[in-house]
């Protein structure tokens, strides 16, 4: 795609500071070293901008090397640009401006190498090398460190509210901007004390610049007050937050003029199921938080569990615990084994085995039905294939390092506690682990950022090259970010 320039024929320099020697008005810029892209820009217009900025005092190399320190370039298509750099295998790429032909332009005028702007980047060329001189805040949660310290919760927790909202009554575009800016938000390293602090961050609008703005004059928001006092917002809210009611079973319950969980329990025509049964009678319990040393027990009777099943099975934390944070929801866990198609049927002896222990409180199990000849699936679905179970289980407090997490004394001496299961075959686990290590928010944007800026598809099963038209293999995280072209972000900065 790209042409490598041939060197010139007259002479082959081999040391770069021998590289400005020859030139005829001498180098003024020692430590600035261009390189042109030949591609979209042409073979003669890249040897008219050479003459034109070596007669100004600037270096310009004609061989790609790691003596280079901007690259100009006029093809902006970030994708395969950044393709064709990487096949370059420079050492130094992540100190290397790419800059598009605007930098130049303005450095010719000037008549001397201007600094460098965000406005001169090649969009999600430099995020992909953060620790650059100007480095800016990418649009994608993948590119972004967001540890689980946020300095804008008065900003992000407004957000989340509106963003709530707007799902509850299915308006999927602003919700999803609303998630998106609060991402943004999350991962800066200071507090937004003006909107001047905004200015260059992607992903704000107009309606969250608003928000912010109220927010900072008044320390709230009248918008978001308004919600939280609504009683649709308030009744759905408090019915999906029993395990097992989605938004639709919300809805219909509030169409029906229930208000409460007794309107709920007493009216006669309703019907719950199993997982709802369960929800309710636990209700106290799963919506109790769970602490860092309940799923660090939780994690000693999986792996007590699972190996007295198989000695060669393979346990991993997942989800929120694995990216550090100090409370989740529940605990996930990946579980499988090396042996083919074992993961299969591994889950049921597990669950098993619990019940046999009597810590069994609830069981789903969704068996496999994953079947590699059937991807890649374009189109993106909320549940992999992979056999899984949603359990509740029974955790005794004796078994918690400084004991439950409970606001009065709980004389029961345990609590219930809801943990995913996730089995995946071993060739699979890589993308498994990174899809259910979340967040939710940076597993949409490394799918978007797959998509839009490198033609893949990317889910909890596979990676797919649609120019190549091949799967991608990788058996650990880091080779899935390799293959996306993406510096590695680990779990704890995946708090997006
Ligand atoms: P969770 O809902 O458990 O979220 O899903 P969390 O980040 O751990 O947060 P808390 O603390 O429990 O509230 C964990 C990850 O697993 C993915 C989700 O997308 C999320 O990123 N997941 C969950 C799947 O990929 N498939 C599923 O069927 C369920
Ligand atoms: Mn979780």
């Amino acid at each position: 795609m790209f042409h490598t320039p041939i060197a010139p024929r007259v002479r082959k320099r081999s040391r770069p500071a021998e590289a400005g020697a020859p030139r005829r008005e001498g180098v003024k810029f020692e430590d600035v070293r261009l390189y042109l892209v030949e591609r979209k820009m042409g073979c003669s217009r890249r040897s008219f901008l050479t003459q034109l900025a070596r007669s100004k005092g600037f270096i310009v190399e004609d061989i790609l090397s790691d003596v280079v320190t901007h690259i100009v370039s006029e093809d902006t298509q970030a994708s395969s640009l950044w393709t064709w750099l990487k096949g370059c295998e420079l050492k130094n790429l992540p100190s290397v401006h790419v800059l598009d032909i605007s930098w130049f332009t303005d450095s010719m005028r000037e008549g001397r190498p201007v600094a460098v702007e965000t406005r001169h980047l090649i969009q999600d060329i430099l995020p992909t090398f953060p620790g650059g001189p100007t480095a800016t805040v990418s649009q994608y949660a993948c590119q972004r460190r967001t540890t689980t310290e946020n300095n804008n919760k008065i900003f992000t927790e407004a957000f989340e509210v509106l963003a709530e909202s707007y799902e509850f009554n299915e308006i999927e575009g602003p919700c999803l901007a609303f998630r998106r800016a609060g991402s943004v938000l999350k991962s800066l390293t200071f507090e937004v004390r003006s909107l001047g602090d905004t200015q260059d961050l992607p992903c704000l609008g107009e309606h969250t610049k608003e928000l912010i703005e109220e927010i900072l004059r008044h320390g709230r928001s009248f918008e978001v007050e308004k919600i939280l006092s609504d009683e649709r917002y308030q009744t759905l809210k408090l019915f999906t937050s029993v395990f097992g009611v989605g938004p639709k079973t919300a809805e219909k319950w509030y169409r029906r003029g229930l208000r409460s969980f007794s309107d709920v329990l007493t009216e006669p025509s309703i019907q719950l199921n199993r997982m709802q049964q369960t929800g309710f009678l636990h209700y106290e319990d799963i919506s109790r938080a769970v602490s860092k040393a309940e799923a660090r027990a939780l994690g000693n009777i999986i792996d007590e569990a699972v190996h007295a099943i198989t000695l060669d099975a393979v346990i991993a934390l997942t989800g929120g615990f694995r990216r550090g944070k100090e409370f989740g929801h529940d605990v996930d866990f990946i579980v499988t084994t090396p042996e083919p198609g074992r993961e299969r049927s591994l889950l049921p002896d597990v669950t098993d085995r619990l019940e046999q222990q009597g810590i069994l409180l609830y069981c789903d199990y969704q068996a496999s039905t994953f079947d590699m000849s059937k991807l890649p699936c374009h189109r993106f679905e909320a549940m992999d294939h992979f056999a899984k179970c949603f359990l509740i289980l029974r955790l005794e407090a004796s078994k918690v390092e400084g004991g439950l997490n409970s606001t009065e004394e709980d004389s029961r001496g345990w609590r219930a506690v809801r943990v995913d299961l996730v089995s995946p075959p071993m060739d699979r686990y890589a993308f498994a682990l990174l899809g259910w290590t979340g967040s939710r928010q940076f597993e949409r944007d490394l799918r978007r950022f797959a998509r839009l800026e490198r033609r893949m598809l990317l889910d909890n099963h596979i990676l797919y090259d649609k120019t190549k038209k091949e799967f991608l293999a990788a058996t650990t995280e880091k080779d899935i970010f390799a293959h996306l072209g993406l510096e590695y972000i680990e779990p704890w900065q995946r708090n997006a």
